[in-house]
């Protein structure tokens, strides 16, 4: 079973391969990209113990024989410690510009691989093949790459598009259930923010995605790579429309610097939490129904996911004090904050007008269902 996502992008097009047995595949489908029968692949330590024996026999059944770099796997890998470390790495493995990488793993993974292949010789091409359900419908797709700064997540990187994604979904059933609708909250995203047909049918296969349902799992990861390459075809570097993809973000980046972006609450967690709190704010604002944000909440609840700031462990900061990390955001613009709001289930927009009153209002209401 496989479905094909083709990103037109001109010199820069590529397919997104989406089914089951793909790693085993992985030498039929990846040979035709390559100059020379071999490959460099970088992973982490769990991703490794799981997955790399079944990529490297579907690469030997082909022919193509492969090297790997296996990194500690966590977020602190995401840093200039390791990207110079992989970066090293495939200059000692003497990958030439015509040769390919390829990321085996999650965001963390995809990222710093994508990021390394972008720089290395001034760009060699990396095929992404994601393990994660977030890395399968989010940050394998549209080419961002890079590593985190101790100033913040992500400040270091480039556009970097890869020449193929292979998204397996066998792979996610070695996930943890909390990683699993972690990445289902990016899900979800792509139905609040565009398509509200496809938001009906995730409230009603949500369960069965989460179950393990491998056609819904195909259906579910195919129809978000559809809309984030829409978007990505558009606007592929971000000058406008790409930043519908943050929907949920603003509220996502305040709430995992004030937990300390770790375990207290995963980043998908806090897209889900803050596509809520979008969705909340686009009512106080009178742009949506009360009906629209009750029903985030619904289906987000009905998953077992987390959806209020109560959901989370520990303490928080006060609404003065969330605003103000919202204030750090890379997104904001002279001062600005911008919003991804909606007039609707699927209908977003971005917004550089909400007035700081009603976000904090939003926040305090948020605080006192604790
Ligand atoms: N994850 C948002 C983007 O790729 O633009």
């Amino acid at each position: 079973m496989m479905e094909t996502v083709s990103v037109e992008l001109s010199a820069r097009a590529y397919d997104i391969h989406i089914g089951t047995g793909l790693l085993a595949r992985a030498g039929e489908l990846i040979g035709p990209l390559l100059k020379r029968n071999r490959v460099c692949v970088v992973t982490d330590e769990n991703v490794a113990a799981l997955h790399l024996k079944s990529l490297q026999a579907g690469l030997a059944a082909d022919g193509i024989t492969c090297t790997e770099l296996i990194l500690p796997a966590g977020e602190s890998t995401k840093s200039w410690s390791y990207f110079e470390r992989t970066v090293e790495w495939l200059l000692t493995e003497k990958v030439e510009r015509r040769d390919l990488v390829i990321a085996l793993g999650g965001g963390v993974i995809g990222d710093l691989t994508g990021f390394a292949a972008a720089v290395l010789r001034r760009g060699v091409g990396v095929v992404q093949v994601p393990t994660s359900l977030l890395a399968q419908v989010d940050s394998s797709v549209g080419g961002k790459t890079g590593i985190n700064a101790p100033h913040g997540k992500n400040l270091i990187g480039a556009f970097h598009q890869p020449l193929m994604v292979l998204a397996d979904i066998d792979v996610l059933a070695t996930m943890t259930s909390r990683d699993f609708l972690a990445g289902y909250g990016e899900v979800v995203k792509y139905g609040l923010l565009g398509d509200a047909v496809f938001f009906d049918w995730l409230e009603g296969q949500g369960p069965a995605i989460a179950a393990g349902d491998v056609a819904a799992r195909i259906a579910a990861v195919k129809r978000s790579c559809e809309m984030k390459v829409a978007i990505v075809e558009r606007d592929e570097t971000e000058q406008g429309d790409r930043a519908l993809l943050n929907l949920g973000h603003t509220f996502c980046h305040a709430l995992e610097a004030a937990t300390g972006f770790g375990d207290r609450l995963l980043h998908g967690e806090g897209v889900a939490v803050g596509c809520a709190l979008a969705f909340e704010l686009s009512h106080k604002l009178s742009l949506c129904s009360q009906e629209d944000p009750s029903r985030v909440r619904q289906h987000l609840s009905n998953m077992g996911m987390k959806v209020d700031l109560g959901d989370i462990p520990g303490d928080l900061p006060d609404a003065g004090a969330l605003l103000g990390l919202m204030e750090q955001d890379k997104k904001v613009i002279n001062g600005q904050l911008r919003f991804i709001l909606a007039r609707g289930i699927g209908e977003s927009f971005v917004s550089a007008d909400v007035p700081r009153d009603a976000v904090h209002s939003v926040l305090c209401e948020a605080l006192a269902r604790r």
